[in-house]
């Protein structure tokens, strides 16, 4: 999935360079993890992706960030996008349930056919995973995305239309927690390396090694055991979680009267209900925890093994991030090609400013990129 979202980014990088025009590189990543989240969860195409839900999805999330800063927003009906915000969102969960009800008559059918095929009953109800967690029903040779798991875990007489509601409503957490964080990432990670000659050679080594000169996009990918050798590229995917922060802080409830102790003793009562903000941006910028916090530095994650509770862009514990595997490895996937096959230059000198009032951080003027081609690929 991912390398194929980054053949068709590198088409248009090509056009681009052919038109001898710059791109806004963070957009194009956004566009690129959407694809990627929206196959893996719901099979959707790139032009799903791109047309329905990146057309009523994006500005759905623009206007959530602005009424994180200023909630009275929900309540103006005389601003303008108050209405067509509401209409977004209509069309975005008629589209996820619309997908979600017809994946579950093909699901229905599928249980309908191996209940026939085992015992010749066809009820069409019974729940669809097995012990060992493998896909029921391998014969049918469908491909099967995230959202087959979730209504193949559905227990029979569990569908209707609250089962139908969660779902969509997890579907839309997916796609929100799995595009924008990862766009992200690959953003300031390439930024970064655009920044430091020495480090970008280190990465484009570690692909050549690992996919070898010109690689193809359309080629079978390496083994699992071969891509764990981009390492150096993980680490600078991390360097960028750990220096950027992009989920600055995370608010948990408190769920009992609890007191916390800090390392000199001093003990701090937290009432029963009390939100406690949890500042992961505070952690990722101690210096006693990592010298010269705003240095781009991945060398940090290639050394010892980092302490537990230093380094939290996932957060660590319960309801930590479901997608940071994935994440990861796509992403590592994707500048690791795109490195190999590009020589990237940074257009805009204001690039490293972060927006402070957006989550993730993102840069606050975009990232203005133009690429060349390397020689022979
Ligand atoms: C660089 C990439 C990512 C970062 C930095 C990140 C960060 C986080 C953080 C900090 C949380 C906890 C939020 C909170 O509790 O307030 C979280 C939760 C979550 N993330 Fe991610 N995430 C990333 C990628 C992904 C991807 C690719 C997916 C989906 C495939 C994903 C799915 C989720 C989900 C479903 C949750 C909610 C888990 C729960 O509440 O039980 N994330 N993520």
């Amino acid at each position: 999935m991912s390398q194929r979202a980054v053949a068709r980014l590198a088409k248009r990088l090509d056009e681009a360079e052919e038109a001898n025009e710059s791109m806004e590189i963070g957009e194009e990543m956004r566009h690129l993890t959407l694809q990627v989240i929206s196959e893996a969860l719901m099979s959707l195409t790139a032009e799903e992706a791109d047309g329905t839900f990146a057309k009523v999805y994006m500005p759905i999330v623009v206007e959530g960030h602005m009424r994180t800063w200023n909630p009275l927003r929900r309540f103006c009906p005389l601003l303008p996008g108050w209405w067509a915000h509401i209409k977004n969102q209509r069309i975005l969960n008629d589209y996820i349930t619309g997908i979600i009800r017809a994946r579950w008559e093909i699901i229905r059918k599928e249980r309908d056919q191996a209940a026939g095929a085992t015992n010749g009953v066809a009820d069409g109800n019974g729940s669809g995973g097995t012990a060992d967690g493998k896909d029921s029903y391998p014969h049918l040779g469908r491909k099967r995305d995230i959202l087959d798991k979730v209504l193949d875990s559905l227990e029979p007489g569990e569908w209707g239309s609250a089962a139908v509601l969660q779902i969509r409503d997890e579907m839309k957490t997916f796609v929100l927690a799995g595009h924008e964080t990862s766009a992200s990432m690959l953003n300031w990670s390439l930024f970064e390396l655009m920044g430091s000659k020495d480090l970008m050679a280190k990465v484009v080594a570690e692909s050549e090694q690992v996919f070898g000169h010109a690689v193809p996009l359309t080629a079978p990918l390496p083994s699992a055991e071969k891509l764990r050798g981009l390492q150096f590229t993980e680490a600078c995917l991390r360097e960028s979680l750990r220096k950027y922060s992009l989920v600055p802080l995370v608010v948990r409830r408190c769920v009992e009267d609890t007191t916390i102790c800090e390392e000199g003793g001093t003990e701090h009562f937290i009432p029963k209900g009390c939100s406690v903000h949890l500042l992961i941006k505070g952690v990722h910028e101690r210096p006693d925890i990592w010298p010269e916090p705003m240095r781009y530095n991945p060398d940090r994650f290639m050394e010892t093994p980092v302490a537990p509770y230093t380094f939290l862009p996932f957060i660590d514990g319960p309801r930590n991030c479901l997608g940071q595997h994935l994440s990861l490895l796509e992403s590592k996937v994707v500048l690791s090609l795109l490195v190999n096959r590009y020589e990237f230059s940074l257009v805009n000198s204001n690039a490293g400013e972060p927006n402070a009032w957006m989550i993730p951080t993102i840069p606050k003027y975009g990232t203005h990129i133009t690429t060349k081609r390397r020689s022979g690929r």
